[in-house]
């Protein structure tokens, strides 16, 4: 199987190099409005924010970032097919702005635009980060009644284009199937609260191309690959930075689109692809040595599998893990300056697996 990857240096905001109904996915997070870091790129895109930082007008400045953000919903959603699904990674902030602090709730204000669009609002996930910061108290410290509370999560929005996706025909059906879940995944994965992201067992790009774009963790954009796509399908990142979602995208065998405004970037997507082969090795091997471990487990609880899964002939506890088999890449060859090709073959196991010959 070969998966294209495609890199645009243009704003998301009119993505027409992208057809009407041609994404089946869409996972991103966007630069975070009323969050310093990005304070220049908003007031570059729309010069109203200077205004409004100028004039200390907190609420303002909120409305008009949002406004930049608005029209990408809007392109995401043009080119969704029918039944994909968005996934956007987004925090609330915090700010003191003319000695008056407040929240500025960014995932409801991208909800409620979201909404306005046609988006189908779906049940959320609260992504719950560790944070070991000493400062992480705000306010007045252990005297009552002027601290605040910590923010130590952010949101990652699930966002549906009409009703439910139709597989139909049997080539699509069967694409399906092999691109199931284990059942002990689904448990953890489709549970409204991560807990922790660290699964990642290589860090892709440099640290610092990462911590300079607030890139999100390769598992998140990995999982939710898994969770709302199929094998074969094409995955939008409208605000790609370091291109993480591509390589979940070249480690799960989907193909790829992104959006970044930033240049400067190419050279860290560049290390991002370069890190997917050994870095989709390693999630693969450790989804299988997982399920084995959960096999065993379940085995020694007494607890039956009473199902086989067909490519690696281990016991699985549903029928529709039967086709399952993860995929890795064979060969990733960058075939021009914004262009990736990637050959995908069947991850082997990392064991031999005896439990049917006991
Ligand atoms: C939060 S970062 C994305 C990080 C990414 N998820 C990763 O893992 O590296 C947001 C990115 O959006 C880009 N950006 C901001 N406005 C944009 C626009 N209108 N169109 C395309 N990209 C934009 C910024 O340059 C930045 O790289």
């Amino acid at each position: 199987m070969k998966t294209g990857h495609l890199i645009h240096f243009s704003d998301a905001r009119c993505m027409t190099a992208v057809a009407d109904d041609s994404i089946d996915l869409v996972v991103t997070s966007p630069p975070y409005p009323m969050i310093e870091m990005w304070d220049d790129l908003f007031q570059k895109l729309d010069s109203a924010v200077k205004t409004c930082l100028s004039r200390q007008d907190g609420p303002g400045m909120f409305e008009v970032m949002h406004r930049v953000l608005d029209p990408v919903w809007q392109e995401s959603f043009r080119v969704l097919k029918p039944g994909g699904f968005a996934c956007i990674n987004i925090g609330d902030a915090t700010r003191t702005i003319d000695s008056h602090f407040a929240l500025y709730t960014n995932h409801a204000r991208i909800l409620s635009a979201a909404r306005e669009i046609g988006f189908t609002s779906l049940p959320c996930i609260i992504w719950r980060k560790q944070t070991n910061a000493p400062n992480k108290f705000m306010g007045s410290g252990m005297l009552p009644a002027g601290a605040y509370v910590t923010l130590e999560h952010e949101y990652i929005l699930i966002l549906r284009k009409h009703g439910k996706r139709e597989f139909k025909g049997a080539e699509e059906k069967q694409r399906r199937r092999e691109s199931a879940i284990f059942w002990e995944e689904r448990n953890h994965w489709f549970s409204d609260v991560w807990f922790d992201l660290k699964g990642t067992v290589q860090a892709l790009a440099d640290a610092q191309d990462r911590k300079r774009s607030a890139a999100f963790p390769f598992e998140l954009a990995y999982r939710l690959i898994n969770m709302f796509s199929v094998k074969g399908d094409q995955v939008l990142d409208p605000f790609m930075g370091t291109g993480t979602t591509m390589a979940a995208a070249m480690a799960a065998g989907r193909s790829s689109t992104g959006f970044d405004t930033d240049t400067h970037l190419t050279p860290a997507i560049q290390r991002t692809a370069r890190g997917v082969k050994p870095l989709a090795g390693q999630v693969a091997a450790r989804r299988l040595a997982q399920h084995q471990e959960f096999v065993e487990h379940r085995l020694a609880a007494g607890k039956p599998l009473k199902h086989a899964n067909e490519p690696y002939g281990f016991p699985v506890v549903t029928s529709q893990e039967k086709f399952l088999y993860l995929l890795v890449p064979a060969d990733l060859i960058q075939t021009d300056a914004t262009r990736f090709r990637v050959t995908h073959e069947m991850a082997q196991l990392p064991f031999t697996y005896s439990l049917f010959d006991n």
